[in-house]
């Protein structure tokens, strides 16, 4: 007779799972910080994942492995009339097994629910460009040299005025054979608020355009943020105030005799003026959020927008 195994087979400890979780956190903190940390976090996760599903399927494939009943030589032939005693049915699927079964793929149903909707949210606008389409402001000839032109149009017509965007928009003159372009953003670099030009505006001369408005100046000194007193010289850098660094501006392109807006980006500083002046550009951060120095550092991890 065998003896009762009283040590069922279990997978012995293994590293991983631990590296799997692991891959995890990396991924989570990969979509905040950076994609190529998230890429390495999955990459993680994936390795340990298989080699943990591997080493788990292994253990129970030698747990369910036919145990092979030794041959045993004893002389002496059992009586014919004793007939041999009756093996219990086999179990085809342990309950133990199904449980474990039901209860990982309940949590996985529940986390998937959990988690897909937040993830969603959270990627999805990375994949939309949202707001990033280029938009006609019309043709150069709108925008006279040397003078400030409010320009307001909207991103997206079907949402409404809730997606008009204004910009100071100045024509340098051209550089080499282009025209050159200033396009400044109106958010203020400490908390968003819109800032104005500092001088008398030409409203007589306004265009309307389909959505888009221009409004010329007359003549400014610089922007001023009517929130907390925040002033900019003509480039958009900061002279005064709370502002943690110059205001935003726009990208352009040339096409057709006409002027297309881009993306926003960020600017720490602005060398020079006009067509030859050295913008300092990062990628858009938040109003308030520093772009370079020792401040850039000290600042909370921004989400990528
Ligand atoms: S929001 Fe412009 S100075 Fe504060």
């Amino acid at each position: 007779m065998q003896p009762h195994d009283e040590h069922p087979h279990v997978p012995g400890p293994s590293v991983w799972p631990v590296g799997f979780a692991i891959g995890v956190v990396v991924l989570l903190v990969g979509l905040i910080v950076s994609w190529y940390v998230a890429a390495l976090g999955a990459v993680i996760a994936l390795v340990f994942g298989f080699l943990w599903v591997r080493d788990l399927t292994r253990g129970t494939a030698l747990a369910h492995a036919p145990e092979v009943e030794p041959e045993v030589a004893t002389g002496t032939a059992p009586p014919a009339d004793e007939a041999p005693p009756a093996e219990p049915p086999a179990e085809r699927y342990p309950r133990s097994k199904f449980l474990e079964a039901s209860t990982l793929g309940l949590g996985v149903v529940i986390g998937g629910l959990v988690t897909a909707p937040a993830l969603g949210f959270m990627v999805a606008p990375a994949f939309l460009k949202q707001g990033s389409k280029d938009h006609d402001l019309g043709p150069i000839s709108d925008f006279p040299e040397g003078k400030f032109v409010i320009a307001t149009w909207m991103t997206d017509r079907s949402q409404g005025e809730v997606s008009r965007r204004t910009a100071f928009v100045r024509y340098n003159g051209p550089l080499g054979k282009l025209p050159s372009f200033t396009i400044i953003s109106n958010h203020c670099a400490h908390l968003g608020c819109p800032v104005q030009p500092n001088g008398p505006l030409d409203n007589k001369n306004t265009k309307q355009l389909a959505d888009v408005t221009l409004i010329p100046t007359v003549s400014i000194a610089g922007f001023g943020c009517p929130c907390h007193g925040g002033q900019y010289d003509t480039e958009g850098n900061r002279t005064a105030g709370p502002p943690v660094r110059a205001l935003d501006r726009y990208a352009f392109s040339i096409r057709n005799g006409r002027l297309f807006v881009g993306k926003p980006f960020s600017v720490s500083h602005v060398d020079g003026t006009g067509s030859t002046a050295k913008i300092h550009k990062w990628t858009l951060a938040f109003p308030g959020e520093h772009v370079n120095g020792l401040e850039s550092w000290l600042y909370p991890i921004q989400p990528p927008h």
